[in-house]
């Protein structure tokens, strides 16, 4: 396999709500390699758990269905596509909106593309009611040339 990234991984889980610390953390264990900082790597962590809990209560509703997340990194910038098969999504333009939910029980209810949007640089939603939706989410990681962060507080997170 010839990768037009640096690295690439791909993911493929069932739709149980314990899985999702299991990809936001392993996502960011695959993109630590370049070196984030903590806060870099906790908004990555944020925007994936919000992802896939989405596709968990929206797009299977608590039913069993297949998440799958690919990840590349190409020089200082990961992308993270984080794709379901579920019922997909009517307006996406509507579903961006703060907010804005179909599941007003929940908490923190209708807040997730808004948190996705400001933790990553950019987000694109695609999907077609019926057959799913795709997230993709980029983050450049910033070079710092005094990176100061302590190992064992990078793995603390990595947890
Ligand atoms: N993967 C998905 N499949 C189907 N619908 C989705 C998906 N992700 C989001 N949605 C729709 O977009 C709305 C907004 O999502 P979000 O901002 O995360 O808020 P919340 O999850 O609290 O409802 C959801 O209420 C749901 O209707
Ligand atoms: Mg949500």
């Amino acid at each position: 396999m010839k990768s037009k990234y640096d690295n690439e991984m791909e993911l493929k889980f069932i739709s149980k709500s314990n899985n999702e610390a299991f990809a936001r953390v392993t996502v960011a264990a695959f993109v630590a390699q370049l070196d984030p900082t903590i806060e870099e790597l906790s908004d990555i962590k944020t925007a994936v758990s919000e992802a896939v809990t989405n596709c968990i209560v929206h797009a299977y509703e608590n039913t069993e269905g297949s998440i799958k997340i690919k990840a590349t990194l190409l020089k200082n910038v990961v992308e993270i596509e984080i794709s379901d098969n579920g019922r997909g999504i009517e307006d996406i333009e509507l579903a961006r909106k703060p907010l804005y939910t179909t599941k007003g029980n929940l908490e923190r209810s209708g807040m997730g593309f808004t948190i996705m949007e400001s933790f990553m640089d950019k987000v694109e939603i695609h999907s077609v009611v019926g057959i799913g939706t795709k997230i993709v989410m980029k983050k450049e990681i910033k070079k710092e040339e005094n990176n100061e962060i302590i190992e064992e507080e990078k793995n603390a997170l990595l947890n």
